[in-house]
């Protein structure tokens, strides 16, 4: 399938390791262009870098999502450096598990923040861009745990929300013809969850209890983005794609 990303222009936040590094991948080698935003400008810089060794166009940019003036430079340099944006791809994320008890204020305020006010920073800036050229793709990274897991209040309380954010943005942006999207993975082979202390243990369960009887990689994510970001995703909107192997 011809999926038609050549000369688009992608953002794509947190895509300085796992899941929206494999996005960033995607795209590119869709001829997309895209910028490799994340807070961690190192590993966003050596991801663009690996990304036009293989030819592709990238650029790295520093952000932190949760600041207003970080997202609006951001995007005055993509449009400078690329002359649009067509594409954003809200995946920066972070977790802080603890039972509830025990959950900071802190622990809880980060997480809400950097995944919904990092969401809301990045759609707002991004959105006149793409209404005035009348063609858009949002895709928001969501997650199966919103559905809620223990020890998750506020990384499930906030993925849940990233749901009715896409719905909202999707009945607001659709005039303009751009779509709103949201993709829920499973448990996905990164960084983010390897740290976990019973990695093993979770991947050991995920192989026997996964209809599809494996963890899920990062690639499995950024091809379901690819799609929904793409000229043939046209007429989808609102929706939540779960990429879960069918756990969900
Ligand atoms: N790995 C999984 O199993 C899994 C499952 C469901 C959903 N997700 C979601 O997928 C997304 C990517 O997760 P991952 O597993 O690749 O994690 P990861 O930790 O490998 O990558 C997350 C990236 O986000 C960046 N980031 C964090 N805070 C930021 C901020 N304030 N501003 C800009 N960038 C920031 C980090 O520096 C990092 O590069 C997250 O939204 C996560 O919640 C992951």
């Amino acid at each position: 399938m011809e999926l038609s990303l050549t000369g688009r222009t992608a953002i794509v936040t947190g895509a300085g390791n796992g899941i929206g590094a494999a996005i960033a991948a995607r795209l590119v080698a869709e001829g997309a262009n895209v910028v490799v935003a994340d807070i961690n400008l190192e590993n966003a810089e050596r991801q663009a870098e690996a990304l036009r060794r293989d030819g592709g166009k990238a650029k790295a940019i520093k952000v932190d999502v949760v600041k207003e003036a970080d997202v609006n430079a951001m995007v005055d340099e993509t449009v400078a450096a690329f002359g649009s944006i067509d594409i954003l791809v809200n995946n920066a994320g972070l977790t802080r598990d603890m039972r509830i008890t025990k959950m900071s204020e802190a622990d809880w305020d980060i997480v809400v923040d950097v995944i919904l006010k990092g969401s809301f920073n990045c759609t707002k800036a991004v959105l006149p861009h793409m209404n005035e050229r009348k063609w858009g793709r949002i895709v928001n990274i969501s997650s199966r745990a919103h559905l809620g897991n223990p020890g998750q209040a506020n990384y499930s309380a906030a993925k849940a929300g990233i749901i009715g954010f896409t719905r909202a943005m999707s009945l607001e942006a659709g005039r303009n013809y751009i779509t709103v999207n949201a993709v829920a993975p499973g448990i996905i082979n990164t960084d983010m969850i390897r740290s976990l202390p019973h990695w093993e243990k979770i991947k050991e369960n995920a192989e026997k209890t996964t209809p599809i009887p494996r963890v899920g990689e990062p690639e499995d994510v950024a091809d379901a983005v690819a799609f929904l970001v793409s000229e043939r995703a046209g007429y989808i909107s609102g929706d939540v794609l779960h990429v879960t192997g069918g756990r969900y």
